[in-house]
């Protein structure tokens, strides 16, 4: 397998870094605009192979796409972060330009790819992928509900002061501060409702912790996070490659799903070789689904600025 990561920040390191941690894929490519930037992430990488046991093979390229020809998968981060106080909306103005340009590029050399859009805002950086390289709707996929997922079980565990192994819970709607819906009504303790080991107020608080989890992090940090978006990538980039068919929330461009059309937006996937092998409906509440329509709402709302 072979994977393609543009944006040799920190999230497309730390992406590039746990792809060949897990050894599944024969090379990475990291490519960047900045001069010798990737080459250099990439060498970095490559000198803890021997230390950490990985196989795979990570290249650097400065814009050079024709090293990306034949990626299996190519994931996009490209773009400027957050820095504190901003909105993941803030950033569509430069981000958009950048994103269409880097998907361009990418499909030029790897005609039968799957790409999973990372950059912000994402929801509408997926939106945007799909209409401009019009490929079929499963092989573009949005990152965040795995992202997502992964911070409301870190919040339910450390609320229910046990393992995160012992917790699951999921994280569907938009990828953003307001937008994002985790469904505390079905997380669990080892098959128990979450809700039998904490009260409402405190299930009220890890929703909402939840929820900032990106923007707490971009205040302790001066710009957005970087391992939990790597390590959700590169689950998502493993499930592709070793065709898992596995249950992530992501972004996916609905089309009559959750009574939703034309948008890009967090629901539970199956992911596997294809990309998107399968939507998954799951039944909600009348609540649920109505907060899961404002949500696609505000979506909505970015999208438009598409076109502004
Ligand atoms: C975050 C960015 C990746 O949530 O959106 O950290």
């Amino acid at each position: 397998m072979k994977v393609t990561v543009v944006g040799a920040g920190a999230v497309g390191a730390s992406c590039a870094e746990y792809i060949a941690i897990k050894d599944f894929a024969a090379e990475v490519v990291l490519v960047d605009i900045k001069e010798g930037f990737a080459e250099g992430k990439a060498m970095d990488l490559m000198q803890t192979a021997s230390l950490n046991g990985f196989d795979t093979k990570i290249v650097g390229t400065t814009g050079d796409y024709s090293k990306t020809a034949g990626s299996d998968v190519a994931v996009i981060t490209s773009g400027i972060p957050r820095k504190p106080g901003m909105t993941r909306e803030e950033l569509i103005g430069i981000n958009a330009g950048i994103v269409k340009d880097v998907a361009g590029n990418i499909l030029k050399h790897s005609p039968n790819v799957i790409i999973i859009v990372v950059s912000n805002p994402m929801d509408t950086m997926t939106y945007l992928t799909h209409k401009a390289l019009g490929l079929p709707k499963n092989r573009i996929i949005g990152m965040g509900g795995a992202l997502d997922s992964a911070r409301f079980k870190y919040r339910l565990a450390e609320a229910l002061d046990c393992p995160i192994s012992d917790v699951d819970g999921m994280v569907i709607g938009g990828h953003s501060d307001t937008g994002m819906i985790p469904l505390t009504r079905l997380a669990t303790r080892n098959s128990v409702p979450a809700s039998e080991f904490i009260s409402e107020d405190r299930m009220k608080e890890v929703l909402e912790e939840t929820k900032v989890g990106g923007a707490t992090l971009t205040k302790l940090l001066g710009t957005s996070a970087w391992y939990a978006p790597g390590a959700a990538v590169s689950a998502m980039v493993q499930a592709i490659g070793c065709d898992l068919r596995k249950m992530f929330p992501c972004s996916c461009l609905l089309d009559g799903e959750y009574g939703q059309n034309d948008i890009a937006i967090g629901v539970p996937a199956l992911i596997g070789k294809n990309g998107i092998e399968q939507i998954v409906e799951i039944s909600l509440t009348d609540a649920e689904k109505a907060t899961f329509a404002a949500s696609a709402d505000a979506v909505r709302k970015t999208n438009a600025l598409l076109d502004a």
